[in-house]
């Protein structure tokens, strides 16, 4: 009954809810969840099911009485060995040693390891990263881009047809002030070292000069409105700060093993703001106030959105109303997902509810996070830049570097940097990952660096170890071949991991629904602590035959698992460290 490819729980939630269909044929049972959950202490059994407690509710009986009734109609599935009745009424359910033996095989012969493909005909579109050209890029946008990937390799791994659209800021007003100063006091030097913190003085100058003297302010503006005409010399420089922008970003991407599908700005829904706002007032959803043009979301518990500026241009508002009805009508996404940082929840929560309004029926995400406290030398949250946040990379790199040449001095100069690059790149990114992503996070190099914690060096090395149990096995019995024994748990610690296991294909579901992938964080750390017990207590290389093929091949899957599972967090996973 249960198949690989499909999730533990949904199959033994599905037969939950049949059986407690059966068991009351006359109650009206939508609206209650019959499912099950995975039991957090082994003493609740493997999975546990509530809905007893919660049919008693309803139906103003027992529970008790109503999980007796379930134990005595239900028909155990393959997988599950009893079930048992609990405290107010909770339903206990043990699988089976020989049922997840079975699933453990069926991993083992699947290159996704068990995930379901739920994304089947899906298309998800993530925007994320999204900086600003021209304007300071903060450690915002690396958490935007770090957080945003994991969550499309997540995606991707489930089967959806993902869209990764990086949607820049790439116009607006500021050009005005950029192209102005840039006329007037670029440094061509520093344009050529360090573009982007010279646009970014470039702008900060401008707009301050701006502030103070309005002349200035009206030259801007003119500059603006030739390039909103299409002058054509406006038009280059602009590209060529796009340009400038996009090629530092494109180096950083590619450090993080990022990459886009789409990189549609804003300038890309410029001439369809006017519709936009026509559509608006259509539909009834706008109105004139003070010269400007607004969308009224008091109704809704939400400050007023302008669509419309007194001076007749359009907003961040305006430009993403555009975007998702101009992303629904190309891709028909069922779900668009934005990554940012929480100080634009409003925004977001403004320009769904307005969406909701115009009836678009595409579902609307905002994952959003806090931002995260560096070593101030490093990286001011504040005034961060692209210089600095190489700096970042290149000291983890270097610390990393540090900690191979101690564990394996005996590897070449070159391997020790290769693995130092996947170790230092690892720990930037799983510190941002691992977190919840509502908390201010302080980062340090101690806790991002640390092997003995729930770091990424931690877990890469975890795995290295478990690679090395393979070749040792390889190296004593050459002419065995373990593929050909089955799986067998007899030990306590091993039964656990093999729990561990199977509930890999579960972890990846939740991380990618909840939009969350410190959930797959926290489950291969769980996992890797379940084979650190299973590795100190149960013989191996020393059991006898049989025991022994089947715990190599125990470890062969936790290492796949490792593995697949980092790669999801966009970490690598070195052979040696
Ligand atoms: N460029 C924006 C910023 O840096 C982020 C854009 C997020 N995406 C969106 N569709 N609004 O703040």
């Amino acid at each position: 009954m249960i198949k690989p490819n499909q999730l533990i729980e949904t199959q033994l939630s599905a037969w939950c809810a049949k059986t407690f269909t059966a068991c009351l044929p006359a109650a009206d049972l939508n609206g209650v969840n019959l499912g099950v959950n995975a039991s957090r202490n082994e003493q609740f059994g493997d999975y546990q099911c509530d809905a007893a407690m919660k049919l008693a509710k309803e139906l103003k009986s027992n529970p008790r009485a109503l999980a007796q009734q379930f134990v005595d109609t239900a028909d155990l599935p393959d997988l599950v060995e009893k079930i048992e009745i609990a405290g107010p009424g909770f339903i206990n359910i043990y699988l089976k040693n020989e049922g997840l033996a079975n699933q453990l095989t069926a991993m083992l012969g699947d290159n996704t390891l068990g995930l379901p493909n739920l994304g089947k005909n899906q298309t998800v579109i993530i925007d994320y990263s999204s900086p600003n050209v021209a304007k300071p890029m903060h450690i915002g946008h690396i958490r935007s881009t770090v957080i945003g990937n994991s969550i499309d390799r997540l995606y991707r791994a489930l089967g959806y047809n993902v869209i990764a659209d990086n949607h820049l800021g790439d116009w607006g007003t500021q050009f005005g002030l950029i192209i102005l100063g840039y006329r007037e006091f670029a440094d061509m030097d520093a344009l050529k070292t360090a573009p982007v913190e010279e646009l970014e003085r470039i702008y900060v100058t401008s707009y301050n000069m701006s502030k103070e003297d309005p002349a200035w302010r009206d030259r801007a503006k003119a500059e603006l409105v030739k390039l909103q005409q299409g002058d054509a010399e406006n038009r280059a420089l602009w590209e060529k700060f796009i340009e400038l922008t996009l090629s530092e970003f494109n180096r950083i991407y590619k450090r993080l093993d990022v990459a886009f599908d789409l990189y549609r700005g804003e300038s890309f829904y410029n001439d369809q703001l006017a519709e936009t706002v026509e559509k608006l007032q259509q539909a009834g959803l706008a109105e004139e106030s003070n010269g400007a043009l607004i969308c009224n979301l008091e109704d809704d518990g939400l400050a007023v959105a302008i669509v419309r500026k007194s001076d007749g241009g359009y907003n961040y508002t305006t430009t993403d109303i555009a975007t998702v009805a101009s992303r629904t009508a190309e891709f028909q996404p069922s779900e668009i997902i934005y990554v940012t940082d929480d100080r634009q929840q409003l925004h977001f929560r403004q320009f769904f509810h307005i969406c909701q309004k115009l009836n678009i029926p595409t579902k609307l995400t905002h994952v959003w996070f806090g931002l995260m406290r560096l070593p101030e030398a490093t990286f001011s949250t504040r005034e961060g830049n692209v210089i600095k946040l190489e700096a970042l990379l290149d000291e983890a790199e270097a610390r990393a570097l540090e900690v191979v040449k101690k564990s394996s001095p005996d590897m070449s100069d070159e391997q020790q940097r290769e693995v130092a690059r996947a170790v230092g790149i690892g720990a930037i990114k799983y510190t941002d990952l691992s977190q919840n992503p509502a908390s201010l996070v302080t980062f340090t190099w101690e806790k991002a660096l640390a092997m003995d914690g729930n770091s990424a060096p931690y877990l890469q090395y975890a795995y290295a170890r478990i690679a090395s149990v393979r070749d040792k096995y390889a190296a004593k019995f050459p002419d065995i071949n373990p593929d050909a024994f089955p799986i067998i748990l007899t030990e306590e610690q091993e039964r656990r991991l093999a729990i561990k296991l199977t509930r890999f294909a579960a972890a990846v579901e939740t991380a990618a629904r909840l939009h969350r992938p410190s959930v797959m964080a926290d489950y291969l750390y769980d996992l890797s602590q379940a084979y650190s017990s299973f590795y100190q207590n149960v013989p191996f290389l020393k059991a006898e035959e049989g025991p022994r093929e089947s715990r190599i091949r125990l470890c062969e899957l936790t290492a796949s698992v490792l593995k697949n599972g980092l790669a999801l967090l966009g970490i690598e996973t070195p052979e040696r460290i």
